[in-house]
């Protein structure tokens, strides 16, 4: 006790605050300290224990095995949806298989989702091998195929892949021939009004933002490139929407009666820094919604499991404070 009085002598000083965040009204009177962990989040008609979600990352190199396994042990544990990283490796040889076989860790009853590129399967519609897909999604248990569209990191990606007619044609034909729930996403640079209001108008499980703001796979791209640095920032790499200005874009939609809207959630990705600005996010959606990242779970999971079970615990933690407290005004 004497000890901590102490300290706030000391520590006063430095305790000092500017502009609080906004976003939110703090209200202190209505709760105790919650007793329960996470904020219990249905999706796709199965209880998550928060509304976050491990966004698409990686799987066939070397450290991939390692990061998947600590992300799967996550998602099982804190009861989290997860997208993989492009199973592409799998279309083309069984080898990197049980980088991607995370069902068994995860365990059935949390949403667990295969992901491929568009080029992919622009692909593999036009050589009729789409039941190849079909049969990757069952063989890994998933509960469905994620989408991913991402025509600046292919066109900046040294090799990368051409799409021969437009990503809205092909998620068409991917609902006709998947016979699994779809959800397309972005890689970082998000998308504008109208591409939103074309996916919106689709059966789709989810859109899931991979908003600007964060991890860029255009810049990525540009990063590997062997062109000399002061051409790397290419302009295009820096165009985009945010999580925020996305937000916006679905409410307009969804307030609009000429627009039908079936695509069922939002998972809520790109930028998302801390807890706070995920649930503040999800609070103000339209539609049912988790929070998402990818490069904010990769920071804690390259090592052993204990770091990022800290990680998410926190994730945890500050969720249910949040709710206890704040109130959207
Ligand atoms: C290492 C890494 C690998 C990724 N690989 C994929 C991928 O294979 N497929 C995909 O759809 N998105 C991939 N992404 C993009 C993320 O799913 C996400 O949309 C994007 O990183 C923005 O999230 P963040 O700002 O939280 O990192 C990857 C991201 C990272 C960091």
């Amino acid at each position: 006790m004497t000890d901590r009085k102490k300290d706030h002598l000391d520590l006063a000083f430095q305790a000092q605050t500017q502009q609080p965040l906004t976003g939110f009204n703090y209200e202190p009177l209505f709760s105790g300290h919650p007793t329960n962990n996470g904020i219990p989040t249905l999706f796709n008609g199965q209880w998550l224990g928060a509304p976050l979600w491990i966004s698409s990352m990686t799987g066939g190199t070397k450290e991939a095995a390692n990061i998947n396994r600590n992300l799967a042990q996550a998602a099982a544990e804190f009861k989290l949806g997860m997208g993989l990283g492009s199973c592409r490796p799998l279309l083309e040889s069984k080898q990197a298989w049980t980088d991607f076989d995370l069902r068994p860790i995860i365990g059935d009853g949390l949403p667990f989702f295969a992901n491929l590129g568009i080029a992919q399967l622009e692909d593999y519609i036009d050589n009729n091998r789409f039941a190849e897909v079909n049969d990757m999604v069952a063989g890994l248990k998933a509960d469905g195929l994620i989408v991913h569209v991402n025509p600046l990191q292919e066109y900046m990606q040294p090799g990368g892949d051409r799409f021969r007619r437009p990503p809205l044609e092909t998620i068409q034909q991917v609902l006709q021939l998947a016979n699994c729930p779809i959800i397309v996403k972005e890689v970082g640079q998000g998308m504008g009004p109208l591409s939103l209001k074309a996916l919106l108008e689709l059966p789709l499980l989810a859109i899931e933002f991979g908003a600007f703001g964060g991890t860029n796979f255009a810049l990525l791209e540009l990063l590997r490139s062997d062109t000399p640095t002061q051409s790397k920032i290419d302009p295009l790499a820096m165009v985009g929407h945010t999580a925020e200005q996305m937000l916006s874009f679905v409410q307009h939609w969804v307030q609009d009666a000429t627009v039908n809207i079936k695509t069922q959630h939002l998972i809520i990705s790109g930028g998302i820094k801390s807890y706070l600005h995920g649930y503040e996010l999800v609070q103000a959606s339209p539609l049912p919604a988790v929070y998402a990242m990818a490069s904010g779970f990769l920071a804690h999971a390259r090592g052993d499991y204990a770091a990022l079970r800290t990680f998410v615990q926190s994730e945890m933690n500050g969720l249910s404070m949040a709710r206890a407290m704040l109130q959207l005004p």
